[in-house]
Formats: C-alpha cells, sequence, structure tokens
C-alpha cells in the first residue's frame, strides 16, 4: 500500500483505493466508492474498525493513554481550566482569552433560567422517574419554547442553540433531582459561577444559607471537563447521526442522552456503584467471585468500570480521577468503604490473564460514581453529571457535523442473510 493508495484484490481487476492521511492515528482507508467500482460493501459491526467522519475536535490514543481536546492534554485541562473554558474551547476550537471567556460565562449565567411554564412539565413525571428520562424529554421540551431552534442556520442561532443548551442543562437535572425528593425547585442565582449554581439547586433548601465547598467546586468542575468529550463514541456518534439528518441541535442531544443512559455507555457509573455495593453488602458476592463472574462466558455479568472500544491501556480520565480521589476525601472529611473494594476489584483484575490479555483496564466510569457520591450526589444522577459534562462535547460534534462537506444523512449498508425471494402462500395453506 503506497503512501495515498491501497490495492484490493478481489480476484477481478484489482481496486485502488485513496489513503487519507491523519494529523494524528491510524490512515483511513477511503472506501467510498467501494460499491460503485468493487462492488462490494465493508462489515464492521459497531464500527469498531470504520472512521464515520474527519474531526478536528478530540484525539484518543488508546495504546498511550493520550487524550486531546483541540490539541490540549486532558491533564493539562483538567488542571489549569474551568468547565466552561473547556466548553468553549470545544466548540470554537481555541481556548478563550480573559474578556472571551468572561463575555461567555455571562452568557451562560444569565440563560441559566427555565421558561416559568417547564415547572408544569416536571408534574408530568413521577417520582420515581429516572432523571436521565427526564433529561432527555426536558431537552426537547425547552426547544418548543424557541422557534429559533427548530432548524438553526445561521452561526448565530447555532450558538444561541448551544449557550441555551449548556446554560439550561444544570437547571433541568437538579430540579428533576428536587421534585424526586419532593422538595422545593432552587432558582439559579447570577452570583454563583456555573457549577456553584448547580450545586446549589441541587442541594439548597429554604430551610438555610447554603454554600458549596470549594473543594467540591474544584471537583466537579474537573470531572465534568474529564468527561466533555471523547471524539466518536456511541453517544455522540448517535448525536451526529441524528443530527445528519438535518434534525435540529436539541433533538440531536437529546437522542445522544438516550444512548448515554445505557450500561455499557455512561450508565456504567451507576453500575459500577450497584456493582461494588452488593460486593459491600452481600458476603456471597467477594472480589474474587466478582471477577470469575465477569470471565464467565455463560454470564452475561461484566465488570462494569472496566474495559474500553480504544483504550488498550489505562484511561487517562480514570487515572486523574484515582489520583484526585484522596485530596477529595480529604477535603470532605469522608471516607468511602467503596474506594477501598475498588481498588482491589481493579488489583484482582489486573492480576488475572483474562484481563490483562483482552487489555481491559478501569474507564472513566470505574472511579467517576465514587467521587460523585463524595460529592454528595444520589447515585441515580451520575449519568445525569455525565451528560451535562458530555454536552459541549455532543454539540461541537453536531456543529463539525453541520459544517463538514462530507457530511451525508448516516445510512449504513447491510449484507443481507434473510430469505430469497419466494411465493406468498394463502393462509389455508400455512
Ligand atoms: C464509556 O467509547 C467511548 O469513548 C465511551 C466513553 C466516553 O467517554 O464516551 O469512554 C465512556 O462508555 C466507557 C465504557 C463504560 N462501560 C463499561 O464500563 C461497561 C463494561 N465494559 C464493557 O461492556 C466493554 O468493555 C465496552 C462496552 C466498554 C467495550 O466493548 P467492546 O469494545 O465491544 O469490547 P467487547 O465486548 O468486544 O470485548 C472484547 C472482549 C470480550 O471477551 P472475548 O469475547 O474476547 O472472550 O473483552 C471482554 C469481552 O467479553 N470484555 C469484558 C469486559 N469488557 C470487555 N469482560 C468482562 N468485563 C468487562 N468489563
Amino acid at each position: 500500500m503506497n503512501e495515498h493508495k491501497a490495492q484490493l484484490d478481489l480476484g477481478d481487476e484489482p481496486v485502488e483505493l485513496d489513503v487519507l492521511e491523519p494529523t494524528l492515528g491510524l490512515p483511513g482507508i477511503d472506501t467510498r466508492t467501494l460499491r460503485s467500482t468493487a462492488h462490494h460493501v465493508t462489515f464492521d459491526p459497531g464500527f469498531g474498525n470504520t472512521a464515520a467522519a474527519r474531526s478536528t475536535i478530540t484525539y484518543v490514543d488508546g495504546a498511550k493513554s493520550i487524550l486531546l481536546y483541540r490539541g490540549y492534554r486532558i491533564e493539562d485541562l483538567a488542571r489549569d481550566c474551568t468547565f466552561l473554558e473547556v466548553a468553549y474551547l470545544l466548540l470554537y476550537g481555541r481556548l478563550p482569552n480573559e474578556a472571551e471567556l468572561s463575555a461567555w460565562t455571562a452568557d451562560i449565567t444569565n440563560h441559566a433560567l427555565l421558561n416559568e411554564e417547564m415547572r408544569s412539565f416536571f408534574d408530568a413525571f413521577p417520582r420515581r422517574a429516572h432523571p436521565m428520562a427526564v433529561l432527555s424529554s426536558a431537552t426537547n421540551a425547552i426547544s418548543t419554547f424557541y422557534d429559533v431552534y427548530r432548524r438553526p442556520t445561521r452561526p448565530s442561532e447555532i450558538d444561541a442553540g448551544a449557550r441555551t443548551l449548556i446554560a439550561k442543562l444544570p437547571t433541568v437535572a437538579a430540579w428533576a433531582y428536587k421534585k424526586s425528593i419532593g422538595e422545593p425547585y432552587v432558582y439559579p442565582d447570577n452570583q454563583y459561577s456555573y457549577v456553584e449554581n448547580f450545586l446549589r439547586m441541587m442541594f439548597a433548601t429554604p430551610l438555610e444559607e447554603f454554600r458549596a465547598d470549594p473543594a467540591v467546586v474544584k471537583a466537579l468542575n474537573v470531572l465534568l471537563i474529564l468527561h466533555a468529550d471523547h471524539e466518536m463514541n456511541c453517544s455522540t456518534s448517535t448525536v451526529r447521526g441524528v443530527g445528519s439528518s438535518r434534525a435540529n441541535m436539541f433533538t440531536s442531544v437529546a437522542a445522544g442522552m438516550g444512548a448515554l443512559w445505557g450500561p455499557l455507555h455512561g450508565g456504567a457509573n451507576q453500575s459500577v456503584i450497584e456493582m461494588l455495593q452488593t460486593i459491600h453488602d452481600d458476603p456471597s458476592a467477594t472480589i474474587q467471585s466478582t471477577v470469575d463472574r465477569a470471565k464467565d462466558p455463560n454470564d452475561d455479568f461484566r465488570l462494569m468500570g472496566f474495559g474500553h472500544r480504544v483504550y488498550t491501556n489505562l484511561d487517562p480520565r480514570a487515572k486523574v480521577i484515582r489520583e484526585f480521589a484522596s485530596d477529595v476525601f480529604a477535603a470532605m472529611n469522608t471516607t468511602d468503604p467503596l474506594l477501598e473494594i475498588a481498588q482491589e476489584l481493579e488489583q484482582a483484575a489486573r492480576a488475572d490473564d483474562y484481563f490483562i490479555e483482552r487489555n481491559l483496564y478501569p474507564n472513566i466510569d470505574f472511579y467517576s460514581g465514587i467521587i460523585f457520591r463524595a460529592l454528595g450526589f444520589p447515585t441515580r444522577m451520575f449519568t445525569v453529571l455525565f451528560a451535562i459534562g458530555r454536552l459541549p462535547g455532543w454539540i461541537a460534534h453536531w456543529m463539525e457535523m453541520n459544517t463538514d462537506p462530507e457530511t451525508r444523512i448516516m445510512r449504513p449498508r447491510q449484507i443481507y442473510v434473510g430469505e430469497a425471494e419466494r411465493p406468498l402462500p394463502r393462509i389455508e395453506d400455512r
């Protein structure tokens, strides 16, 4: 295969295909002409070997545990930036200067309020409703208050849609939580930062003044940054896929929330805690029995928070979370027996050939739930926190997809293995 061409030998005339060169990572064989020239399709369930687009947003090197947002290392961004700063970077491709960050922050702050008619929206849900169901429904509901988002085309409308979603999602999340515990809604207050406002709306009550612990604010900023984007993951691919039909940003993001909710994706952070709690509470569920179950081909149990489609080494986000976990517990003056269980489980799995041979390491979800718990969030809110973090990434990909001249409506092909054509029998002959 020379630098820019690949040859495919199917027995007849060899087929030449272009090779697309990357800035970083693997080159791509351009198969857009494969059906017309070789009369074949590719077969790649889950698209583990298929690039859906050329993107400039995020780069992941799974073998070297590298994650870059617009070329910046995730470790540096988590240490030195705020979540809104990183959201701006993902959306617009560069870090804001001080004036831009101040204007962006003020813009987001001033749009955190929901239309008052949205209050009745929450009344329609039972208290036991999972907050991810409320979040994805509310995301579509918000757009109905603003005609401009029905089919945004002008950059100013797209920017306004991005700002509205980023500003209002924490309010929706907090109100979904307050509804579930029967407490009054807390309105956003412009005097607080983005993360402080969210913590207030989640945990303040009319009974006393609420001030967020600076250590909690810092930790949640880091966690939201770590969740902000991850190239073509399942939920982002869903957002891009729905958006490829020219559906609006809000409904594309709402679809992505549905994909994120699955336990194999963002829902894993909730499943990890449930797995660790079972080990803690159930004497028959030990570290070793849990590892053995995960290895058993006849048991569909998976070691939640372990393994990854791209990482064949430790997820750099899990490394950041594991390293600052002890700081969070010290700052919160608390401990959690589940942290010790998680560390023992990681140690047992990483010593086992099954996990070593398959390059299965902890991913972002393995430790994130333990920190979310330490910050005071209930388990059912963990995937919602993932969604708030991932929102700028989803929007950045929707924007990139919408302006990419190579974008086509997502419509994969198949290999048909069903019945060949056959005559229709009369009902008396069936
Ligand atoms: C996220 O894509 C992203 O970027 C996602 C994400 C993001 O930021 O958007 O990083 C966030 O979703 C992280 C992943 C959270 N999910 C989990 O923790 C659930 C547990 N993990 C797995 O279900 C699995 O590892 C996936 C879903 C994450 C990846 O699945 P793949 O790439 O399809 O891998 P696979 O199922 O083909 O597994 C390969 C082998 C299989 O064994 P064999 O058939 O070769 O014998 O590894 C085994 C699997 O059985 N395996 C596991 C395992 N993960 C893979 N066995 C036990 N426990 C596990 N967790």
